[in-house]
């Protein structure tokens, strides 16, 4: 396939939706073809010898859209010999991309086309990053469509959603729930409600806390655990002790660990929402896959391309107002109360996620698209 430069500031070990979804992909693709150009970590030197490809880290901590950057990326397309540059996101790095000498594609994910897209200077910028771009490979159908509407016409995309990896994340029977709870020291008895995410407010946990509150008005021996670390931590603490809601942060969790979670929750729920005006909005949602994968129904809150990785009714349930918490306690109830429906959800959700979300699958629709982009 096509040797190619990733350039990007969302690479791992950094933890994050965009992290997850560019390893995931790029790492099973011909490593000699592959190099990453991206920001410095404090785990970097580790995790950049164990990867099969070539990783290149900037001494500064943010790769920003400047001449000097636009210059230093061809140099490198030159000394890799790559045929073409991938900039992700396609606001801020995105825009060095007009001005590059080696053809280039980006990647769209969600609120950084959705918000540029609609704030008209921005919107022109954003425009001319696209127009000049040989492909563009959109992380689900939402960002496809932002990317088109900011455009005003069709862009030569490829839809190539987040995956999962369905050996990481498997269900657990019943047995082997009660020891992942006693593992990670949970309760081992009583309703369990898993979240994972970043803290940041567009993921609905405070909507979580108020809904706790509800929920164990009708099962006093509720547990609502939520994964992850955040700028929203401390307002989240704070809200929950005011609240005295059956709610525990578990802070940033071991990757190792994260299976077993999602694996053990009778039901998971993300309640994403969209934020100024629909401005910001979920892009797609790679927890929802994970627990699906992990054989458990979730609760999704509408906004952007959610309902994608959520399918209402079948896999789950997508509450239409995420910010009702009493909406969303009610669908968490539905599920936890209707012990044929919830099973059910989650065999689909399971067999979905194997069906059209691996990522060994999404990564050869990727070594495709970028073919393509070589041969425009
Ligand atoms: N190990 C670990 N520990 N992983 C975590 C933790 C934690 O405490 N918290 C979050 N993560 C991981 C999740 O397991 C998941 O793989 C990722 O971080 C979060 O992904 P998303 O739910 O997709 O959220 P995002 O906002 O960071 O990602 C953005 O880009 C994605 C890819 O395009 C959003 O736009 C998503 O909607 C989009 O799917």
């Amino acid at each position: 396939m096509a040797r190619h430069l990733l350039v990007t500031n969302d690479f791992p070990p950094k933890i994050g939706g965009i992290q997850n979804y560019l390893w995931e992909l790029w790492r099973r693709l011909p490593p000699d073809e592959v190099v990453v150009y991206s920001t410095p970590h404090a785990d970097a030197a580790a995790f950049d010898a164990a990867q099969p490809f070539k990783v290149v880290r900037s001494r500064e901590p943010w790769l920003l859209p400047h001449p000097l950057l636009a210059r230093r990326v061809e140099k490198m397309a030159d000394y890799y010999g790559a045929e073409l540059v991938i900039l992700d996101p396609a606001v801020p790095v995105g825009l060095i991309g007009p001005s590059l000498k080696v053809p280039y594609g980006v990647v769209l994910h969600g609120a950084e086309v959705a918000i540029p897209g609609r704030i008209p200077g921005v919107r022109s910028l954003l425009n001319r990053v696209l127009s000049g771009a040989v492909g563009v490979i959109a992380a689900g159908g939402y960002p496809a469509q932002q990317g088109e509407r900011s455009l005003g016409r069709s862009l030569p995309v490829s839809i190539i959603p987040p995956g999962v990896d369905a050996e990481r994340f498997a269900p657990l029977d019943q047995p082997s729930k009660r020891a992942a709870r006693s593992e990670l020291g949970l309760p081992t008895e009583g309703p369990l409600v898993v979240s994972v995410s970043r803290l940041v407010p567009r993921k609905g946990m405070d909507t979580l806390i108020q809904a706790s509150v509800a929920i164990r008005r009708i099962h006093p021996e509720v547990h609502v655990v939520i994964a992850g670390a955040g700028r929203d931590r401390r307002r989240l603490s704070s809200l929950i002790a005011k609240l005295d809601a059956p709610v525990k942060l578990l802070g940033r969790v071991e990757a190792d660990a994260l299976g077993l979670l999602y694996g053990c929750g009778d039901v998971f729920t993300m309640l994403c929402r969209s934020r100024w005006g629909g401005l910001e909005q979920e892009g797609f949602g790679i927890v929802f896959l994970e627990a699906a994968a992990a054989g458990t129904a979730q609760v999704a809150g509408r906004s952007g391309g959610a309902h994608e990785a959520v399918v209402d009714g079948e896999t789950g349930l997508v509450v239409d107002d995420p910010d009702d918490a009493d909406c969303a306690a009610e669908s968490i109830l539905q599920l936890l109360d209707d012990d044929e429906c919830r099973t059910a959800m989650a065999r689909a959700a399971r067999e979905r996620a194997e069906r059209e979300f691996s990522y060994d699958v999404l990564a050869d629709q990727l070594a495709a698209a970028i073919n393509a982009m070589v041969r425009q």
